[in-house]
């Protein structure tokens, strides 16, 4: 039986052309449809200060090195994929996991300001699934202690906190266009800065420490005074030229994952034992994933099974960082949310390759649950 998958990449008509077109011009770098594919960004960002790149694990390390953590602390969530926290180690960081609100994914803000320490530098917060987390109390407590705020919003666009879109907010915000975003580059990414001094620095940080557009280009070589080490983080025209083919697709495909939510939602409160996840009344998530908690790891399990038998694909999507070896020098307290949080998620599918009568089947299973 063909399974309805948990992801599925979109790629609309317009992107295969846009991409084709590029491959057959000189010009198949960084160049024209980037800066055009940055400034189509903008209102979906909530910023003018778009950086693209090529994935957004390059964003990370770009706003990690604007946030000068070597040698000092980040503040972390364990529950992400490991792309946010990998990073922080190979920008010289030492992490320490905060706790997650257990009903929603997101890291919690009362425990973040336990675990600031002279050290820390920085604050990394994840928007599970695309649902924002509590930006006002993270932002406050950042302006206070003067940490800087890194929101991961790889799996965030499109999604909006008190009206304005995810990217309006904190000192660094990133997206991804990975293969199964809600829209994709193939891979690419966005870093998003606060302020105009860090975009500037991030743009030469995003090529060998060179602003492509300031060089100056003389007779037979060009000329850049290279102050700062960077790297090779720039988007290509062929991606770009894709992303261009599916932005104008985001506003559907935002609406169309919305009102399937609602409609698992509604099955939710019926079951007797499934709830989803909180959403705070300031947020509006894009549903990129849609997190069922099922109590407890056995009833995950026959959730799970239960899908599987009735052709649905559902999955955990990330485990929790904290017990990977990799991570073993970072500080860990007792992280009771994160523990249940992980125990209990199961996410199912959610998106344009789920059809009306899929939602019924799917939303049938929940309600019954
Ligand atoms: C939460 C999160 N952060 C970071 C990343 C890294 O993004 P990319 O694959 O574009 O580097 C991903 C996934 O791809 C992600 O889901």
């Amino acid at each position: 039986m063909k399974k309805i998958p948990l992801f599925l990449p979109f790629m609309s008509k317009e992107a295969v052309k846009n991409a084709s077109a590029v491959l057959q011009t000189p010009w198949i770098g960084e160049g024209p449809k980037v800066k055009e594919f940055e400034k189509k960004l903008v209102p979906w960002v909530g910023s003018n200060n778009v950086l693209t790149v090529n994935n957004a694990t390059s964003a990370i390390h770009i706003a990690l090195r604007l946030a000068n953590v070597r040698g000092g602390e980040v503040i972390s969530t364990p529950m992400t994929c490991t792309a946010t926290n990998e990073p922080i180690i190979n920008e010289g960081g030492h992490i320490v996991w905060a706790d997650i609100n257990p009903n929603s994914g997101s890291i919690d803000p009362a425990d973040i300001e336990k675990k600031i320490t002279k050290k820390t530098k920085a604050i990394m917060i994840v928007h599970w699934g695309g649902n924002p987390c509590d930006l006002t109390k993270i932002n406050s407590i950042g302006k206070k202690y003067g940490i800087k705020i890194i929101e991961d919003a790889a799996q965030a666009l499109g999604s909006t906190y008190k009206s304005k879109p995810i990217g309006s907010y904190s000192d660094y915000v990133f997206f991804s266009f990975q293969a199964i975003k809600i829209i994709n580059t193939v891979d690419g990414g966005a870093l998003i800065t606060r302020n105009k001094s860090d975009w500037w620095k991030g743009k030469e940080l995003r090529w060998y420490g060179i602003d492509r557009d300031k060089r100056k280009v003389q007779d037979t070589y060009w000329d850049y005074p290279i102050k700062v080490a960077g790297y090779k983080f720039h988007m290509n025209d062929v991606t770009a030229a894709i992303g261009l083919g599916q932005l104008p697709y985001l506003d559907g495909l935002l609406k169309q994952r919305r009102e399937q939510a609602a409609i698992y939602r509604n099955a939710i409160n019926e079951s007797k034992t499934l709830k989803t996840v909180e959403v705070l009344s300031e947020a509006k998530p894009n549903w990129w994933m849609f997190t069922v908690l099922c109590g407890s790891k056995e009833s995950r399990l026959k959730l799970w099974k239960k899908l599987s038998e009735n052709g649905i694909d559902s999955g955990e999507a990330h485990i929790r960082n904290d017990l990977y070896p990799v991570f073993k020098n970072s500080k860990r307290d007792k992280l009771d949310g994160v523990t249940k949080f992980n125990n209990e998620k199961l996410c199912i599918p959610i998106g344009y390759w789920v059809t009306k009568s899929d939602v019924r089947k799917i939303s049938d299973i929940l309600a019954s649950f």
